[in-house]
């Protein structure tokens, strides 16, 4: 009896497996990560609402940035332009992709893009999630196609699983893969400088020269590097040094009007220090020629920034503010977001 017993347990056993077998495999427990906000950053962009991060989006965001097969001839990620140690910027003028190809700009840092309206130069992107498109069919850049890049990565046994993890079944999709770089790209919050540490009041003080740098930045700088992100998110013209390529117009790229050629986004200043050159076509080479190039005199041109053409086109700099102020922006820099 006891063996009949035995079998017939064993036998439902088995038919409860095959059950389970049918229906699914175990769901992952996947939790939001909640983005811890800095005090006094600016609203979160809408779109970080209809996809928050997940621990596992997340994970695969990050996996799928450093993904060479993104690009025509697997040689480039994303990481391969925006390098963590310079904030996620790189430290070419402009941007080198597929066979050396140069593109038309500098590479931006990639920091506190939960809480940018406007992303690129020109503010071409409003939504994080329709970024990672650009510099895969982007001749210069990664000179793919979205569809190319699921084809090579359809079979990897470990993106089926991380995508299931992610997003509740193994399906590659375009949306799924801009959503959890998206993901990612939200998590790269920049907080942790010593002028936060300062602001925070946490036993750590600004040095004479930084304290005087800060002074003169709020009177000189501060109209447009505003906000807890130093950047405003405005598009100005301030007249700085044009890039040779007739393909740039700035902001008049996107919007077609005359009043935005050669407006770009204001930049944050945050990290500054780990990501020259400077300038949308990286035509400065250090903080301290920005700052001769302001006192020196700017180029002129219709819309030039009233701030600029109200002060005879230029922004007087004695030398000691010139190093005061480059004191104070070092003080920007976030070693723990660098990794250093
Ligand atoms: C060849 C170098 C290169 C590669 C590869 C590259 N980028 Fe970029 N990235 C740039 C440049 C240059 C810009 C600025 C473009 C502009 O303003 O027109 C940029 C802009 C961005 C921005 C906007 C940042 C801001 O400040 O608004 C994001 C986000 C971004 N890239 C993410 C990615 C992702 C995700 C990938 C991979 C799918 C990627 N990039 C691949 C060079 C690169
Ligand atoms: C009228 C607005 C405005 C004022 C005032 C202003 N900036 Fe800027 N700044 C910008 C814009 C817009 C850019 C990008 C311009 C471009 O690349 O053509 C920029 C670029 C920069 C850059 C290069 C950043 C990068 O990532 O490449 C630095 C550094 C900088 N500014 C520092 C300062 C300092 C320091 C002051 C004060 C002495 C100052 N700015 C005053 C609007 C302003």
């Amino acid at each position: 009896m006891k063996k009949i017993f035995g079998i017939i347990s064993v036998f439902f056993l088995l038919l409860s497996c095959n059950r389970d077998d049918i229906i699914q495999p175990e769901p992952y427990d996947n939790p939001e990560l909640p983005l811890i906000i800095p005090p006094d950053f600016p609203a979160l962009n809408n779109s970080v609402n209809a996809n928050k991060p997940t621990k596992y989006g997340v994970e695969l965001g990050e996996r799928l940035f450093n993904e060479k097969r993104f690009s025509a001839n697997n040689s480039i990620s994303c990481a391969g332009c925006h390098h963590k140690s310079n904030a996620f910027a790189d430290s070419n003028a402009l941007a080198i992709g597929i066979y050396g190809r140069v593109g038309l700009r500098n590479t931006p840092p990639l920091q506190n893009m939960a809480f940018m309206q406007f992303y690129n130069w020109d503010g071409k992107i409003l939504q994080l999630e329709k970024q990672p498109l650009v510099p895969i069919i982007t001749h210069e850049e990664m000179n793919s196609s979205i569809l190319e890049v699921i084809g090579k990565i359809n079979d990897d046994q470990e993106y089926k699983e991380l995508f299931r993890k992610a997003f509740g079944d193994e399906n590659i999709s375009p949306e799924r893969i801009y959503k959890s770089i998206a993901q990612f790209g939200y998590t790269l919050i920049s907080a942790d400088s010593k002028y936060d540490k300062v602001q925070r009041n946490e036993d750590e003080a600004f040095t004479e020269s930084e304290a005087r740098g800060y002074q003169t930045f709020q009177h000189k700088c501060g109209n447009c590097h505003s906000t807890a992100l130093f950047t405003d998110q405005s598009f100005r013209n301030i007249g700085f040094p044009l890039n040779p390529n007739t393909d740039e117009a700035g902001r008049a790229r996107v919007t077609g009007i005359p009043a935005d050629y050669m407006s770009f986004r204001v930049p944050s200043l945050r990290n500054i220090e780990y990501t020259a050159p400077y300038g949308s076509f990286g035509q400065f080479p250090t903080l301290k020629s920005v700052l001769d190039y302001f006192d020196n005199g700017v180029l002129d041109a219709d819309n030039l920034d009233p701030v600029l053409k109200e002060s005879g086109n230029r922004i007087p700099l004695t030398e000691q503010e010139k190093e005061d102020l480059i004191s104070f922006m070092n003080t920007l820099s976030d070693s723990s977001f660098v990794g250093k």
